[in-house]
């Protein structure tokens, strides 16, 4: 396993305020309910798109590869997990090492907001909680669509639109989750085609249950 065969970026987190706190939160990412919701998301990826041992995964802004911890429990092909956060790469690379994730997985430093996108294809990107911590969408999503394949598959999930509790703790611009006809029109302005929602559960914080969806998207090239 390589940490990175992209060119070298050197993330700073005062460019990129979100990352120096995920960095600080990585190592005690995983607990109960976030494995849960990793093991669910896997669980409703498999029942909306066709996953084999073929199927090239990329999980972009992937924290600790979750999704593609429970994922890789059923057939699947070759995976890559990029993340710019260099504590939560350094647990996916943990993981790699003891076998929680694929031994051959690729571990990406990318943030496509700001980065040369690279120039494999994938058959299957999943991102999860990630797109609402990117200020500028058009971008990633274009550059997302770049990524797949002529046949493959974007999952999307996050959070629906909510009044901005979910964030009220944190000082860096979020997205307040997204409407759906939002989401749906800066994916078809990026590249995409067939867009669908599919309830994904929800997410429990302070007492509170915020919904989620999951977008299924094609690359329209
Ligand atoms: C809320 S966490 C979700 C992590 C994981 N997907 C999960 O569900 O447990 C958001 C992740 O997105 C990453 N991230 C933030 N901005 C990003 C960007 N512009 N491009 C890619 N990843 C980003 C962070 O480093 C962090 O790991």
């Amino acid at each position: 396993m390589t940490e990175h065969d992209q060119p070298d970026h050197d993330h700073d987190p005062h460019d990129h305020p979100g990352h120096g706190s995920f960095d600080e939160r990585a190592r005690d990412w995983d607990d109960d309910t976030k494995v849960a919701r990793g093991r669910a998301v896997a669980s409703l990826v498999r029942d909306l798109v066709t996953v084999d041992d073929t199927t090239r995964l990329l999980e972009y802004g992937a924290g600790t590869g979750l999704a593609t911890q429970f994922l890789a429990e059923g057939p699947l092909g070759p995976v890559t997990l990029a993340d710019p956060s260099s504590g939560m790469r350094e647990v996916m690379a943990e993981k790699v090492a003891d076998g929680r994730l694929p031994a051959n997985a690729r571990i990406w430093d990318l943030d496509l907001a700001t980065d040369e996108r690279p120039g494999d294809q994938f058959d299957l990107l999943v991102t999860v909680m990630t797109l609402h911590h990117v200020t500028d969408l058009v971008p990633v999503l274009t550059g997302f669509a770049n990524l797949l394949a002529d046949d493959g598959r974007l999952c999307v999930v996050d959070l629906e639109s909510e009044d901005g509790s979910f964030h009220a703790d944190t000082d860096f611009d979020v997205h307040d989750g997204f409407r759906r006809e939002d989401l749906q029109r800066w994916l078809e302005s990026s590249g995409f085609a067939k867009v669908s929602f599919h309830d994904a559960g929800e997410v429990d914080k302070d007492g509170r249950a915020y919904p989620l969806f999951l977008a299924l998207a094609r690359p329209n090239h």
